[in-house]
């Protein structure tokens, strides 16, 4: 792709004149945008970029390793890892109602990433070396604001929480360099950059995470079980070819129990509710229409090897009237 071969020459150049001798840092979630500032500032900063990865036990399974991997062994970038799964999930404890959820959620993650890049900061100015910017994915549909209410990536801080001013709390500069990119001319930057496949072409996932797919209270167990679920459903998915042609696919954990029959007895066990959406911009959507085969599949799948659940339902409603999401 010429063009985006270009545009990342020259904006690697930009920020390499801008940054000068001065240090930055990056939320990295994972997600395709702020993964493709990662490698685009990798490429042009090299070790002056430091990202911050919180681990708020909310992850897909596999989803912190995927960042460990790409990023450390591909990149080989200053990756910060933070464990924070305890302070989240005690504060959702006993926490049903879903905006509330949210905003615990949001709130905790600022926290945690202020402390952090304060730590960083400390750390590199003893090095005499100062953190000036902070970057993010912002998008050009971000700018122009797209209307969903969450756009970007849950590393693009200010819109994803709803909490405005925290690069200017911690005192930092932004630096978007997506800012005058669409989605498609991203993914063809991440390609250009050599981000692998699987991170060029990733379904969104939204910032507060597994605890909008675990419907009421969130815990730990609860959390597993939509993990497991999740995670077959994702290679069911891919190995039939239909994780390109789907815009987003997940597992939802219902809170309610049902009957089901196991040898000579009765069970009473939960339900999971499979999402997959076809979409342009996410703000309409329609449900994808997974041959019966596949859907057969993982719903085998999942009642046999997911302990605790006895009954898969597939989700047939479109956005609107229906959110993607379930909370
Ligand atoms: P809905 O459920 O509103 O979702 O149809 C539209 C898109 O936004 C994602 N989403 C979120 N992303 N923080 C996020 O970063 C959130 O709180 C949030 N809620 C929904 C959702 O996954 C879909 O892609």
């Amino acid at each position: 792709d010429w063009t985006m071969a270009d545009f990342m020459e020259s904006e690697s150049k930009r920020i390499k004149e801008l940054v000068g001798d001065d240090h930055v840092i990056l939320g990295l979630s994972g997600g395709v945008d702020s993964s493709v500032v990662a490698a685009m500032l990798a490429k042009s900063i090299g070790k002056q970029l430091t990202c911050i990865f919180v681990d708020n036990g909310l992850l897909r399974k596999g989803e912190r390793d995927l960042v460990e991997q790409t990023f450390r062994g591909h990149f080989d970038l200053d990756l910060r890892v933070i464990d924070a799964e305890k302070q989240f999930l005690d504060d959702l404890a006993g926490i049903e109602d879903p905006q509330e959820k949210r905003t615990r959620i949001g709130h905790r993650f600022i926290d945690v990433f202020k402390d952090t890049a304060a730590q960083i900061k400390a750390e590199f100015e003893d090095q005499n070396t100062q953190i000036k910017y902070l970057a993010q994915g912002t998008l050009y549909p971000d700018v122009i604001e797209s209307g969903h209410g969450y756009a970007g990536t849950a590393a693009n801080i200010k819109l994803h929480h709803n909490v405005g001013g925290l690069p200017e709390q911690l005192g930092f500069d932004l630096i978007e360099p997506l800012r005058s990119l669409f989605k498609d001319e991203v993914r063809a930057l991440g390609t250009v950059l050599g981000l692998p496949e699987n991170m060029v072409w990733r379904h969104p996932f939204p910032g507060p995470g597994l605890a909008v797919r675990v419907l009421g209270e969130v815990t730990k167990p609860q959390l597993d079980l939509v993990r497991e679920a999740d995670e077959i459903l994702l290679e069911e998915i891919v190995s039939n070819g239909l994780y390109r042609k789907t815009a987003q696919v997940f597992a939802v954990l219902l809170p309610v129990k049902a009957v089901g029959v196991m040898g000579d007895g009765r069970t009473h066990e939960q339900v999971v509710a499979i999402r997959a959406v076809e979409s342009q911009d996410f703000m309409t959507a329609d449900w994808a229409r997974i041959p019966f085969d596949v859907l057969a599949t993982i719903s085998n799948r999942i009642i046999n090897e997911v302990r605790g659940v006895n009954r898969v339902c597939y989700d047939i409603s479109s956005k609107p009237p229906a959110t993607i999401e379930w909370e």
